[in-house]
């Protein structure tokens, strides 16, 4: 999605703008543009990558203490430089960078056509620009609040005008903005990783807040000038967490950091001895445990999969009802929360729009909400009531597959630690413990597997379709597999719970294809061999995912990848991994961007 730098200080600012929107392409982007106050306000802006920014910007006077800079991800009107932000009016007095929607720009626009206002681009943000400069008296923070209360919509905004050459103005409403703050240079971005190499203390800004940024300081009101104090927080990442240290690309860094990510989100929280777990974040005594008497897990895409395989650990050992809801979907209808329900909301970024809400709607109706983020200091993080940190690190690539595991890691910390205040024994929870501390070993060893997948990639690099099956715990890792393989190589992949086939699917089989099932030695291993076989009949082609030693399916299948044996409830870790590094490999096969795939965002915070 859109991202937003700002800065405004005592040294030149135009590198670092460029360097900090650099660090956030990983969100998706399609055109770039920054604005440097030198006497007037300099605008340049490009179409596409920010080398192309930094093609236009070259030899050009770029020399400024103070500005802001964006990279777009269209919405309204197509990827070109007219466009790209910033934004301006008619005589470049006022330059704006805008992420979110003004949902009423059509009848702004209307209004201040009529009172002369001319507009350029199909974007529903220049009308900020111009908004701001019809109500300008010479203060730009009291034109900001005032114009805000006449839009309708989300916004992350940032703001400069001529007149006030070394203050930035920003406001936010529904669209994240952190503020860094440096000696004599302020910073604003939309992202901490814009801003890292400059400053570690920032503050977050909350939605309805309005910031002015000078070089001498921060002050935040709200948008009726009420004047608010905002924390100071310390990140605790490094800038060498978000490169991509070695790796050509960081899906694959990501991929291969899972066996530390797994143990930095079980560290510190597993207690061997006594089969139990210690998650300090949920803020529930054991009563409060005991007492929950339905669970709702709200989420979107891959997380909406680890969701899904949280209602199955939760239901299967822990024996409290649990229902997986898709955020957008959730938001808009009128689900019932009765008196017991705890909804865990669950948001890599923390600032996925339609999960923030459905959590907002879930809170107004009487449920207590607890969120499981990676992103520290995110909206639903600190909106929520209590919550858990997954602390699997900056996820870069687009594709998610290290927060994925960490996702579901601190579900089955959840689940036992539900499980163990109800009919859980002491000696299960101690070896489910002893077996999660294998994971990340046992993962090396699938890790060790890339060369051989990447053969197996070689092979299916150009097929049309991919089916993906799976029973129980692997049928969620079933359709992450599916996603992961569509959204890097944009090959159609679907995934089915594997006796669902032959209730539609099974009509697509024929010679040309794959179907990669996902079989290990489980409940439904008998099952799955069965649904095999259905394949074979047609002709499909199989890519079995199997238990080490596995022979019967092995014999059938066209490829085989052995994963180590574990746990039923702990496999799907393993699972999910060859089906990363196999989307990884096809997608970099076909030539594709696998860290910044078409039309996709990191973090989707529009509806
Ligand atoms: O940040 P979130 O976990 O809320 O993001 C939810 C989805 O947008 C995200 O998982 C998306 O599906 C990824 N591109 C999957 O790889």
């Amino acid at each position: 999605m859109c991202g937003i730098v700002g800065i405004t200080g005592n040294k030149p600012v135009a590198d670092i703008l460029i360097n900090g929107l650099k660090r956030l392409e990983y969100r998706g982007y399609d055109s770039s543009g920054i604005a440097v106050s030198n006497g007037g306000l300099n605008i340049f802006k490009a179409k596409g990558k920010i080398s192309e920014l930094e093609n236009v910007t070259r030899g050009e006077n770029l020399e400024g203490l103070t500005g802001i800079a964006h990279t777009r991800w269209a919405t309204h009107g197509p990827p070109n430089v007219i466009n790209a932000h910033p934004h301006c009016d008619g005589n470049c007095d006022v330059v704006i960078v805008h992420n979110g929607i003004i949902e009423n720009f059509t009848a702004l626009k209307t209004r201040l056509a009529a009172s002369g206002h001319e507009f350029i681009s199909d974007t529903d943000s220049e009308v900020l620009a111009h908004l701001i400069s019809e109500y300008y008296e010479g203060c730009l923070e009291d034109t900001v609040r005032k114009i805000l209360h006449l839009v309708e919509g989300t916004y992350g905004l940032a703001v400069m005008h001529a007149d006030e050459p070394e203050k930035i103005v920003a406001a936010r409403l529904g669209s994240p903005l952190v503020v860094g703050l440096g000696e004599e240079c302020n910073y604003l971005a939309s992202d901490v990783a814009a801003i890292l190499g400059e400053t570690k203390r920032v503050l977050y800004l909350k939605d309805g807040d309005v910031a002015v940024l000078t070089p001498d300081g921060v002050d935040v009101t709200s948008i009726d000038n009420v004047p608010l104090s905002r924390e100071i927080n310390e990140i605790n990442w490094d800038l060498d967490q978000i490169q991509k240290g070695g790796y050509p690309h960081f899906m694959l860094k990501e991929i291969f950091e899972q066996p530390k990510t797994i143990r930095d989100s079980f560290r510190g929280r597993i207690l061997p001895e006594l089969g139990d777990m210690k998650l300090d974040g949920l803020e529930m005594s054991d009563t409060e445990l005991r007492e929950i008497k339905r669970i709702v897990i709200l989420a979107c895409g891959t997380s909406w999969h680890a969701a899904l395989l949280g209602e199955y650990l939760i239901e299967e050992h822990a024996g409290i009802p649990v229902e997986v809801e898709y955020a957008s979907e959730f938001r808009y209808r009128s689900p019932v929360i009765e008196p017991g329900t705890v909804c865990f909301v669950i948001s890599q970024s923390g600032e996925t729009l339609d999960t923030l809400e459905a959590m907002r709607e879930a809170r107004r109706r009487g449920a207590k909400v607890l969120g499981l983020t990676n992103v520290v200091g995110s909206t639903i993080a600190r909106e929520s009531d209590a919550g858990i940190y997954i602390h699997a690190g900056p996820e870069i690539g687009v594709a998610s597959t290290k927060a994925f595991t960490s996702q579901v890691t601190i579900l089955l910390l959840l689940t036992v630690l539900l499980a163990r205040r109800r009919n859980m024994s002491l000696v299960r929870g101690q070896r489910i413990i002893k077996e999660l501390e294998l994971i990340p070993e046992k993962i090396n060893k699938i890790l060790e597997q890339s060369d051989k997948i990447l053969e197996i990639a070689k092979v299916y690099k150009d097929v049309a379709n991919f089916l993906y099956l799976g029973r129980g715990y692997n049928f969620p890792i079933a359709l992450e597999g599916a996603l992961k393989l569509k959204e890097i190589s944009y090959i159609h992949a679907e995934g089915y719970p594997a006796a669902e086939m032959k209730h539609g699917p099974i009509a697509l089989i024929d010679p040309d294809m794959p179907v990669l099932v996902i079989s290990t030695s489980d409940g439904s291993y008998q099952k799955i061999k069965g649904n095999v076989q259905e394949v074979k009949a047609r002709e499909g082609k199989i890519i079995s995912i199997v238990s080490e030693g596995e022979k019967e399916i092995s014999e059938m299948s066209d490829h085989v990848i052995e994963i180590p044996e574990s746990l039923n409830m702990l496999t799907p870790l393993l699972a999910v991994i060859p089906l990363q590094l196999l989307s990884y490999h096809i997608a970099l096969l076909r030539g594709e961007n696998v860290d910044q795939p078409r039309n996709l965002a990191k973090s989707v915070t529009v509806e």
